[in-house]
């Protein structure tokens, strides 16, 4: 592959077999890489493409400056896009934000504004809220923004379609609904009878870049009949699939891909055969400091449950 500049390497990520992973030989498992996008997570997608979409329609022009509350990926993608343009960005976050995220963010320059722990992803997006309405921004806000499920749609769905035409489930996790919305959709139209599944949080759990729609907030993206199935997991489920993803395939992903992952071994409990495609959202790379991989299973789920990080 050769392209003119880095954007030019975002998507056309792998869809590699996860067969070990499989309780049964007719039903085959499949990752999807997002991780392998430049900063590493499927965000690059959307980060691209709600930026060039705000250029075309002129919401966004030249000496404007953009804001987005994001805890992480979205911040750092669009920390990348932003360097590459020539775009100053504020990314609002939690100041219990993990110190990988922060270091990434200031070094593409992203200035950071911290809202209060306890106050979550929805303290940023309030002080976002505020922040914007003095006019010297543009928000691309990924909750609410339909370049972010269109990216997935020409995307991540259009390539699932490309390498593997006889998809019969997509499982991805819900944070913004995106993915789910995007490529479920153009799954469907490829072809119907293709289940889109999604895992998401129980009420409480903390499973990073994931939330419960419990919790109250429907993202405007998310579009809830594209979904038929919907599996709720814990954060020690992600955390042992996340582990048993790296023991068994040698595969280094983020914890909301062990969510996804523990979603889609139910599923295949339960089809005699299929073919289903998994999303794993970001590689394993920022999470190092959560110790979800020590040796010690108690130790990590312990570490798990008490770090309240974003
Ligand atoms: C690590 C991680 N996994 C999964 C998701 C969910 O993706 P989406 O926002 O498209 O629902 C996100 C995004 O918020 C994420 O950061």
């Amino acid at each position: 592959m050769r392209t003119d500049d880095i954007l030019g390497a975002i998507g056309g990520t792998p869809l590699v077999g996860i067969q070990r992973l499989s309780p049964k030989p007719e039903v085959r498992l499949w990752a999807k890489l997002e991780g392998q996008n430049p900063t590493g997570s499927l965000k690059d997608r959307i980060a691209l493409a709600m930026i060039e979409d705000a250029e075309r329609s002129g919401a966004l022009s030249a000496g404007m400056e953009i804001l987005e509350p994001t805890s992480g990926n979205t911040g750092i993608a669009l920390a990348m896009v932003c360097a590459r343009k020539g775009y100053r960005l504020t990314v609002a976050i939690p100041e219990n934000a993990s110190e990988e995220r922060v270091r990434l963010l200031e070094l593409f320059g992203a200035e950071i504004v911290f809202t209060p722990a306890e106050k979550g992803t929805n303290g940023s997006i309030e002080v976002a809220r505020r922040m914007v309405a003095s006019g010297k921004y543009f928000m691309p806000f990924q909750y609410g923004n339909p370049a972010n499920p269109r990216a997935h749609y020409e995307g991540t769905g259009a390539e699932i379609v490309r390498d593997l035409p006889e998809v019969t489930h997509f499982v991805a996790g819900l944070g913004t609904g995106g993915t789910l919305t995007g490529a479920g959709r153009r799954l469907k139209e490829h072809n119907p009878a293709v289940r889109v599944v999604a895992a998401e949080p129980e009420l409480g759990e903390l499973v990073y870049g994931l939330r419960s729609l419990d919790e109250g907030f429907v993202p405007p993206v998310l579009d809830e009949s594209i979904l038929d199935r919907k599996f709720l997991v814990s954060s020690h489920d992600a955390l042992r699939a996340t582990r048993e993803l790296t023991e068994k395939e040698a595969i280094f992903a983020g914890l909301s891909s062990g969510a996804v992952i523990h979603a889609a071994k139910r599923i295949a409990a339960e089809i005699d055969g299929g073919e289903v495609v998994c999303v794993l959202a970001d590689g394993g790379w920022k999470y190092l400091s959560t110790q979800a991989w020590s040796v010690d299973l108690d130790m990590a789920e312990k570490q798990v449950e008490e770090t309240l990080w974003w």
